[in-house]
C-alpha cells in the first residue's frame, strides 16, 4: 500500500491518541500530523512516545481556526483527514452547551471547508451512537442501524448529530469525499478520568465515594478503543464514499454492573457506591446493529469485554503517573 499522510485531529485525547498509536505501529511508513488544540480533555504526555517518531508530528493548532488549518494542510498536503477533535463529555454539555456547537459543529465545518477548497481525497468524521438517542429497557430486540433516524437527547450528541447533518450534506451537495463512523461506548488506556470507567477505577483505588447516576441500571454497549481504531482504519482505506458504518460489539452492560465489577478486580467493597442524582435527559440504553460494517468490510471487535476491562484496569494501575498528573493539573504543562 502507497504511504499515506494522514492528519488526525484530537490526537491528544483517548481515542484519537489511541488511534495515532495504533496506525504508527500498524504503518511504519506513514505520516501521522495530530492536530490538536489541547484543551482540558488534551494531554501532550500522552503523545511522548510517539514524538520520537520522525513520521509523527505535532501541530497545536483549534479546528477552528481556519487560515491554520488552511496553513497546515497546504504544507502537508494530507492524503486523509480523521477527525476525532470534539467537546465529548455530555456531563459538561449540559452545563455549558456552547462550545460543544463551536468545536464540534464548526470546527468539522472548518475542516470540510479547507478539505474542499484543497482537494483533499478523503475526510473521515468519528461520530457516536449517542446521535441516535435511547432505547427503552425493555426492548432488548431493538438496535441501532444506519438507518435509524437521528434524535440527539443532549447538547453534545445534538452538536454531533449536527456535524454528520453537515457531512452528509457536504456529500451531497459538493460530493465531498467523507465517510462517518458511529461508535458505541470505548474504554481503554488513556481514557480522561472524569468518565465512568477510568473514574471509578481511580476512586476505587482511593477508596472514595463511586457517584453512580440515578438506578444504576442505564446500558451502555462498551468497545475497547482498540477494536474502534481498526474499524476506522478499514473505513478510511476501503469504506464507500457517502457511507455511514455504526461500530460496536454488543457489549451491553448496566452501569452498576460495571461498577460493582472494577470493585471486585481492585478487591474493593461496594459499600463505596453512592447513588447519586440523576444526569439530566439521561439516555437509558444504547445499543448498536454491527451488521453492516462486518458484511462490507469483515470488521469484529476483537477484545472481549472480561478480558478488556481487566487489561483497561492494570493499565490504570501501572501507568498512575498518568493520572496523577491530570489529577495534579501537571498534564497541561508543555513539553518541548
Ligand atoms: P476526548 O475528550 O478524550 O478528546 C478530545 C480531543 O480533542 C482532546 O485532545 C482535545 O484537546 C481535542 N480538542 C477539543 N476541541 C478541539 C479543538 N477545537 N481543536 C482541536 N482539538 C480539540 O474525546 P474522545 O473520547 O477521545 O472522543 C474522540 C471522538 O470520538 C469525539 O469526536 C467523540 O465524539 C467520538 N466518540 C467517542 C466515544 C467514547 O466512548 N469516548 C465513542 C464514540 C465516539
Ligand atoms: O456512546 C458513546 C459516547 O460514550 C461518546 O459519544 C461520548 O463522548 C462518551 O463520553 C460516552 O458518553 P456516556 O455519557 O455514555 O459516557 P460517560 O462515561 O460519561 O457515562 C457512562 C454512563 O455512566 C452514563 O450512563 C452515565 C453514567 N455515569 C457517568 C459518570 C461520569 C455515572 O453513573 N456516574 C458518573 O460519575
Amino acid at each position: 500500500m502507497a504511504a499515506k499522510t494522514i492528519v488526525v485531529t484530537g490526537g491528544a485525547g483517548f481515542i484519537g491518541s489511541n488511534f495515532v498509536y495504533y496506525m504508527l505501529n500498524k504503518y511504519p511508513d506513514y505520516r501521522i500530523i495530530c492536530v490538536d488544540c489541547l484543551t482540558y480533555a488534551g494531554n501532550i504526555h500522552t503523545l511522548r512516545k510517539a514524538k520520537n517518531n520522525p513520521n509523527f508530528r505535532f501541530a497545536k493548532i483549534n479546528i477552528c481556526d481556519k487560515p491554520a488549518i488552511k496553513a497546515l494542510f497546504e504544507e502537508e498536503k494530507p492524503d486523509i483527514v480523521v477527525n476525532f477533535a470534539a467537546e465529548s463529555h455530555v456531563d459538561r454539555s449540559i452545563t455549558g452547551p456552547e462550545i460543544f456547537v463551536e468545536t464540534n459543529v464548526r470546527g468539522t465545518q472548518v475542516l470540510m471547508e479547507v478539505c474542499r477548497e484543497l482537494n483533499i481525497p478523503r475526510f473521515h468524521q468519528v461520530s457516536t451512537d449517542e446521535v441516535y438517542g435511547d432505547l427503552p429497557l425493555d426492548r432488548p430486540d431493538l438496535f441501532f442501524t444506519e438507518k435509524t433516524p437521528l434524535h440527539a437527547s443532549s447538547p453534545y450528541s445534538a452538536s454531533k448529530a449536527g456535524a454528520d447533518m453537515l457531512v452528509m450534506a457536504y456529500c451531497r451537495t459538493f460530493n465531498f469525499p467523507a465517510t462517518i463512523s458511529r461508535c458505541s461506548n470505548n474504554y481503554g488506556p488513556y481514557h480522561f478520568p472524569e468518565k465512568l470507567i477510568p473514574l471509578m477505577i481511580i476512586n476505587a483505588l482511593h477508596d472514595k465515594p463511586l457517584p453512580v447516576y440515578g438506578d444504576g441500571k442505564n446500558v451502555r454497549d462498551w468497545l475497547y478503543v482498540e477494536d474502534h481504531c481498526r474499524a476506522i482504519d478499514l473505513i478510511i482505506h476501503d469504506g464507500k464514499i457517502g457511507q455511514v458504518y455504526n461500530v460496536g460489539g454488543h457489549n451491553e452492560m448496566a452501569n452498576i454492573d460495571i461498577v460493582k465489577l472494577i470493585c471486585k478486580e481492585l478487591g474493593k467493597s461496594e459499600d463505596l457506591i453512592e447513588f447519586v442524582e440523576d444526569r439530566k435527559g439521561h439516555d437509558r440504553r444504547y445499543a448498536i446493529d454491527p451488521t453492516f460494517i462486518h458484511d462490507e468490510l469483515g470488521w469484529l471487535p476483537e477484545t472481549k469485554f472480561e478480558d478488556g476491562i481487566k487489561k483497561t484496569i492494570k493499565w490504570y494501575v501501572d501507568n498512575e503517573a498518568w493520572w496523577q498528573d491530570i489529577l495534579s493539573g501537571n498534564y497541561q504543562k508543555e513539553e518541548d
